[in-house]
């Protein structure tokens, strides 16, 4: 007897579809599984036989033959274990074997029958969709996620027997009632965070709103307790809120990832990260036998915080060069590569040297070979990629204790989202979302200037010395300036303020 039961495999962030055939002839008993299986789908034999056992079945004593096709790509993790075990039943004629149709099942099984949760339920079910499937059969604890895709019916799967007797006409599974719809919204993770509570640094207050608005990356340099971290950890709450695509997109990284919250399955907020700077650069960009997305496609459409961006090695900050240029990573593995998104932005925090109080001649006593090499352990390259770069004086005492209220989040966020609708109108048929994902001839499209503009940005390449990157970011971030200002038209007081914040670059660019 042939069975053949519809489920799924992942391949980075996406999914295809995987046929679970089982065939049941008579011979010496066995039982085995071919098509690339790997330890973990192999080890399926000894979880699939018990469970069925111990839910109540006979296990067939026969040759049993399992081939997960298409046999040409390396199958992982457990989630073939329900597929199976419902295939082997079908085989028995326990249920027709028509029963199962077209619907997609994936789980994977305790030994007493039970269905535990999977990861990435969320890209099989969608791509299902997309080929046509409109039933499946997942963990109970996936539902929820399943369930976000709609046009999807979704039957939460408790253990073996229940969807057996389902399948054989017996009780039957009621479709799952999703019980929560798209909203975005920033409170759970945010809360009590507020720009207000930064005193003074204006002018750093004013660069994370560009930073914000048009999607650039930023380097914060100075003293400790100046602010930097406090200040990185408020942006999630002035950036514009996710859209539903987005969302969907983070919550697939986040699926295959298993790190999605039971019951809250959709990502709401953009993510921030913020990994320690001892992190591995495998960790960061992502890998592994079974290859799980890194922190920089965990933070995907949101931020990825590096504090204390020198303690970090080199090596793992030179792998992120490339995904910062792409907005993805490409990850080659023994049979071909595969690609997880990473488009994020970049928000970077430093000491101005060693003791970190640089410029103070009573605290600081660094010399200037101390501060080149604690710089040098940024490579150029990375620092070419980051767009704004601001200098975080110490707070001043006045500014601690004035009780005047400084502007909240919710007032910044307005402007920001304000100047993201510009953008979006603007690169409708373009495919990119922020002023600072344009290409050199998108730049030159939407951020043209006039003789006056040009002659000042001129001068200011001479006298800076700044490299061709800097020019294009400096058009970029002056386009984002002009759009939080509602303009047109890049001006002049867009690139004096812009400008300044290049003025760092020879400093820093040892
Ligand atoms: N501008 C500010 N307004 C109000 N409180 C501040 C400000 N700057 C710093 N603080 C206080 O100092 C603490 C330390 O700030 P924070 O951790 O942001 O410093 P940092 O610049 O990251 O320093 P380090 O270089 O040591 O990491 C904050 O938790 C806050 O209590
Ligand atoms: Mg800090």
């Amino acid at each position: 007897m042939l069975s053949i039961i519809k489920s799924a495999a992942l391949m980075g962030i996406d999914s295809y579809p995987v046929e679970v055939e089982v065939d049941l002839s008579s011979g010496l008993p066995s039982f085995d599984i071919v098509g690339l299986p790997d330890s973990a789908v192999k080890e399926s034999r000894e979880r699939v036989r018990t469970a069925i056992r111990n839910s109540g079945f006979a296990f067939p004593v026969k040759r049993i033959t399992v081939n997960l096709a298409p046999a040409d790509t390396k199958k992982e993790g457990a989630s073939f274990d329900l597929p199976i075990a419902l295939g082997i039943l079908a085989a028995t004629e326990l249920f027709p074997a028509a029963a199962t149709g077209n619907s997609l099942i994936t789980g994977e099984l305790s030994l007493d029958g039970s269905v535990r949760p999977v990861n990435g339920v969320l890209p099989m079910i969608h791509d299902a969709w997309k080929r046509g499937v409109t039933t499946c059969f997942v963990p109970a604890d996936n539902a929820e996620e399943a369930a976000l895709v709609n046009g999807m019916t979704v039957y939460p799967v408790h253990n073996i027997k229940e969807i057996a007797a389902h399948f054989s006409g017996g009780k039957q599974i009621l479709p799952y009632e999703k019980n929560q719809d798209f909203f975005p919204h920033g409170e759970d993770e945010q809360e009590g965070l507020d720009f207000a509570h930064v005193k003074g640094q204006e002018n750093a207050k004013r660069a994370m709103e560009i930073a914000a608005a048009g999607g650039h990356n930023i380097l914060l340099i100075g003293p400790p307790g100046s602010g930097k971290t406090m200040l990185a950890k408020r942006l999630p709450t002035i950036l514009p809120d996710l859209s539903f695509e987005e969302s969907i997109e983070i919550t697939k990284i986040y699926s295959v990832a298993g790190l999605l919250k039971e019951k809250n399955a959709l990502v709401h907020n953009r993510p921030f990260r913020s990994p320690h700077h001892t992190i591995s650069p495998s960790a960061l960009t992502g890998g592994g036998r079974i290859p799980k997305p890194g922190e920089i496609s965990l933070s995907h459409h949101g931020v990825l915080f590096l504090d204390e961006l020198p303690e970090f090695q080199r090596n793992a900050l030179e792998v992120m060069r490339q995904p910062l240029e792409d907005g993805k990573v490409t990850i080659s593995r023994v049979n071909g590569t595969l690609t997880f998104p990473s488009d994020f932005m970049l928000v970077a925090a430093m000491n101005p040297c060693p003791c970190g109080y640089l410029g103070n001649s009573e605290k600081c006593h660094c010399s200037t070979s101390e501060i080149m090499k604690y710089h040098r352990k940024i490579s150029g390259p990375l620092l070419d990629r980051i767009d704004l770069m601001i200098e975080m004086p110490a707070v001043a005492y006045e500014d601690l204790e004035s009780t005047s209220p400084a502007e909240n989040s919710a007032t910044i966020k307005e402007r920001v989202v304000r100047a993201h609708k510009i953008q979006l109108e603007r690169f409708k048929n373009e495919g990119i979302f922020f002023n600072a994902q344009m290409n050199a001839a998108q730049i030159e499209a939407y951020c043209p200037l006039s003789p006056k503009e040009k002659e000042l940005l001129r001068s200011a390449f001479e006298k800076m010395e700044l490299s061709a990157r800097a020019y294009h970011k400096i058009l970029k971030i002056a386009r984002t300036a002009a759009d939080l200002a509602g303009a047109e038209q890049i001006t002049l007081p867009h690139l004096l303020e812009v400008l300044q914040y290049r003025s760092l670059d020879r400093k820093y660019l040892l």
